[in-house]
């Protein structure tokens, strides 16, 4: 084979992927397919949870306290809501309209606030008459985090992370990082265990580096470490099994492709776009349900579109990833799957997943055993001594005959019931030939 043959091939496949990914986005601007869109994100840029006591930046440090949007998360959602305004300009009017989108936030203040600023640049005021109002109100909808069995990640109903194997090798790896725990404690004041620690630690070090607070050695090398090999470890761990990743998104998978499927058959009144705005592990966890994460944590502002497409009376979808605000949009292809994955294959593709966190358990995960021995104890406490009464009362207090009515009374009812059915059926038969 020459190399001219080679390099032909080659060439030609990038030069047609190119003209592709061309019409695919040209296709979305025009939007003459486009059908439902489900957007799901990661909130932008958030002070952290909380300070470690020996920490030199507490709560004071940060201007809206923690756990809040920052400057910068505002202005990351706010560039993300623009974005989305202009891929889908001819898709959604410019003006909000209640049959045309439906938000749904998990709820945690950064998804909250996110929510707003993307809304607030997807929906610019445009009628002129202000007032000072730049933006248009839309409702964001939510659910308690104990409550919220959509998005909640894990679902609160049954965490297989608390799976006691789950939780031995969590703390087999941590024990090779041994030391790394052992500096913290010292250098922080915290007394946290080793997962607690990790999480604190790997959060609020984030967050200040972000911040170009000043890190001590320590806290420098701490980081790196948490960052590069102690985190991306803990999360290639979380969506191994087919239950992990039913229970980390299965049921914001399944609602999604009920929507398509609805939106498909023409039944969804009108509903041209979902948008879920959350957390990182959602976004993970929806890639990963769909076999498209590929192990790395996600960016602030990280979007998944999900797109349903149709053409010629057949359904597609589409699935891109906006992972950075500068870094354009990827399209991602299922594997098993045609770039364009034609809606029926997309549900069989993903048909192991697309569940209810709940159905990824087993009774004993939704009732952990301490809960249900209990609950079994007083239900039969309680059932035994309210017998005793009842037959303390009864056969104390009632004379032996008093226990039945009295014969009229059970004549009565052995003539009734068996005659009122008939006559209901009769009734509803004489309406309808009416
Ligand atoms: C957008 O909504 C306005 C009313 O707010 C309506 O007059 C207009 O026709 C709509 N545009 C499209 C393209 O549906
Ligand atoms: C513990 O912290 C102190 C300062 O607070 C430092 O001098 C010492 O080297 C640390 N020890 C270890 C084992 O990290
Ligand atoms: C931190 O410093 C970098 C580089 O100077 C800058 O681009 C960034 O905006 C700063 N971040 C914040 C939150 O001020
Ligand atoms: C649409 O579908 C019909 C029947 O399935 C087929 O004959 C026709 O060629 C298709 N048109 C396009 C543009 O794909
Ligand atoms: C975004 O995702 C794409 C596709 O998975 C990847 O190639 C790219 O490196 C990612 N960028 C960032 C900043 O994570």
């Amino acid at each position: 084979m020459s190399s001219a043959e080679q390099w032909l091939p080659a060439t030609w496949r990038r030069l047609t992927a190119a003209v592709t990914m061309l019409l695919h986005l040209v296709s979305a601007q025009t939007s003459d397919s486009l059908t439902l869109v489900n957007v799901l994100y990661h909130h932008g840029d958030r002070s952290p949870l909380r300070a470690y006591p020996t920490d030199p930046y507490q709560e004071k440090a940060w201007a809206h306290g923690f756990s809040q949007l920052t400057e910068v998360g505002v202005q990351q959602q706010y560039d993300l809501g623009v974005f989305l305004r202009n891929r889908y300009q001819h898709f959604l009017n410019k003006s909000y309209h209640v049959h045309e989108l439906y938000v749904r936030s998990l709820d945690t203040d950064p998804a909250l606030s996110s929510a707003y600023c993307v809304l607030a640049g997807l929906f610019p005021r445009t009628d002129g008459h202000t007032g000072g109002v730049t933006w248009q109100p839309v409702p964001v909808h939510t659910t308690a985090s104990q409550q919220d069995h959509l998005l909640a990640s894990p679902d609160p109903w049954c965490d297989v992370t608390d799976d006691v194997d789950e939780i031995d090798q969590r703390h087999q790896l941590l024990e090779n990082y041994r030391e790394l725990l052992q500096t913290l404690r010292n250098y922080t004041g915290l007394t946290e265990d080793g997962i607690a620690m990790v999480d604190i630690m790997a959060d609020t070090l984030f967050c200040e580096e972000q911040h170009n607070m000043t890190l001590a050695t320590w806290a420098k090398d701490a980081l790196s470490l948490l960052r590069h090999k102690v985190l991306p470890e803990m999360i290639s761990r979380r969506y191994r099994s087919t239950a992990q990743r039913r229970q980390a998104a299965g049921a914001l998978l399944l609602k999604i492709i009920q929507d398509m499927s609805l939106s498909a058959s023409g039944q969804l009144d009108g509903t041209k776009m979902f948008m879920y705005s959350a957390h990182d592990t959602n976004v993970m966890a929806l890639l990963a349900s769909m076999n498209l994460f590929d192990g790395r944590p996600v960016p602030y502002s990280t979007a998944v579109l999900v797109e349903l497409h149709t053409l010629n009376h057949t359904h597609h979808v589409n699935v891109w990833l906006r992972n950075a605000s500068r870094d354009g949009l990827h399209q991602l292809t299922l594997p098993g799957c045609d770039v364009d994955c034609p809606l029926s294959q997309f549900i069989e593709l993903t048909k192991d997943t697309a569940l209810p966190g709940a159905t990824a358990c087993s009774i004993f995960n939704l009732f952990p055993l301490r809960q249900l021995a209990i609950v079994l104890a007083i239900s039969l406490s309680t059932g035994f001594t309210t017998l005793l009464c009842l037959f303390a009362v009864t056969s104390c207090c009632c004379p032996r005959r008093r226990l039945l009515p009295p014969k009229r009374y059970r004549k009565m009812f052995s003539e009734v019931v068996p005659e009122q059915v008939p006559m209901i059926g009769s009734s509803l038969g004489s309406d309808c030939d009416d």
